[in-house]
């Protein structure tokens, strides 16, 4: 399909979703999350494709928000529904995708910036980038997930401090808090995601969407994830990898999956 506010690239093993939208600091406006949730669906559903990075256009930011423009004068049904669609469509989205998600945070990352690095499996930085959650300025707080995915990464008290003071924090703090991975230069951030990306695609791919949803289930409502993980550690040994990975233990050479 054809994208007004999205790029993407196929590289190896792996696709970069680039967010297009540089003069706006790669703001979510309406079109662009659905744009992004058709995009992570192209290349979740293509096989040629392990990993997928997702970055931001330009040199500026990964993304500074949800478009501030398109909600200015939204009702409180306006806002629930804009909270809930987007959750839907994007952040839950990418979080239960069965291949890994890379975020590659090249600048601002802010709002809904910030929250969907937070849906993404594994978050790396350049060392300029700036994150913050910065609603309550609006008089908002955060509506994509982040005062749930930030407290399940820096803690409950950190997540208070950062929601509450909605101010920003540089790349080595977000590393010291645990909310980024990585931080590396940033001429250097897509290469660095890169070899990130190629080691994870040297693994089995289906054991990855196991893995992926059983780490999840630890974060969902009512849902045991020692039981989950049972259920897909099980249905491991039932797939093909699991044939072609262990015979490969065996005759001591490199998998093929
Ligand atoms: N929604 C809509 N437009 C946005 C935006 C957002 N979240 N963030 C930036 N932009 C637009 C600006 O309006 C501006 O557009 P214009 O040139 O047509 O006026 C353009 O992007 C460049 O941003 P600008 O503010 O001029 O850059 P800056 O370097 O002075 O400041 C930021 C950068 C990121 C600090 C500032 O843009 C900002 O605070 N953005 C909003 C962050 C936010 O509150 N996000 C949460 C939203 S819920």
């Amino acid at each position: 399909m054809g994208y007004r506010n999205v790029l993407i690239e196929f590289d190896d093993d792996w696709g970069t979703i680039i967010i297009n939208r540089p003069k706006k600091l790669n703001a979510l406006n309406k079109e662009t999350i659905a744009e992004l949730h058709m995009a992570f669906k192209e290349l979740n559903e293509d096989d040629e494709v392990r990993v997928i990075i997702i970055t931001g256009s330009g040199d500026r930011a990964f993304v500074a928000g949800a478009d501030i423009d398109e909600f200015a004068d939204f009702d409180k049904d306006k806002g629930k529904k804009l909270s809930k669609k987007g959750q839907e469509l994007l952040f839950d989205f990418v979080s239960n995708l069965k291949k890994p998600v890379i975020a590659a945070i090249n600048g601002f990352a802010l709002g809904g910036g910030l929250e969907l690095a937070m849906a993404s499996h594994i978050r790396v930085a350049c060392d300029t980038a700036k994150m913050g959650l910065p609603e309550v300025s609006l008089g908002l707080i955060p509506g994509y997930g982040g005062t749930q995915r930030l407290p399940q990464l820096v803690g409950k008290g950190k997540a208070m401090e950062m929601i509450m003071t909605g101010t920003m924090i540089s790349a080595d703090d977000a590393l010291k808090f645990g909310l980024v991975n990585h931080v590396v230069p940033e001429g250097e951030l897509i290469s660095f995601c890169e070899g990130l990306a190629k080691k994870i695609s040297r693994n089995s791919p289906i054991a990855m969407g196991a893995a992926i949803k059983s780490i999840n289930a630890n974060f969902e409502d009512g849902v045991n994830g020692f039981k989950t993980e049972i259920e897909e550690f099980g249905n491991c040994f039932g797939t093909e990898d699991f044939k072609e990975g262990t015979a490969a233990f065996l005759e001591k050479r490199k998998p093929s999956f």
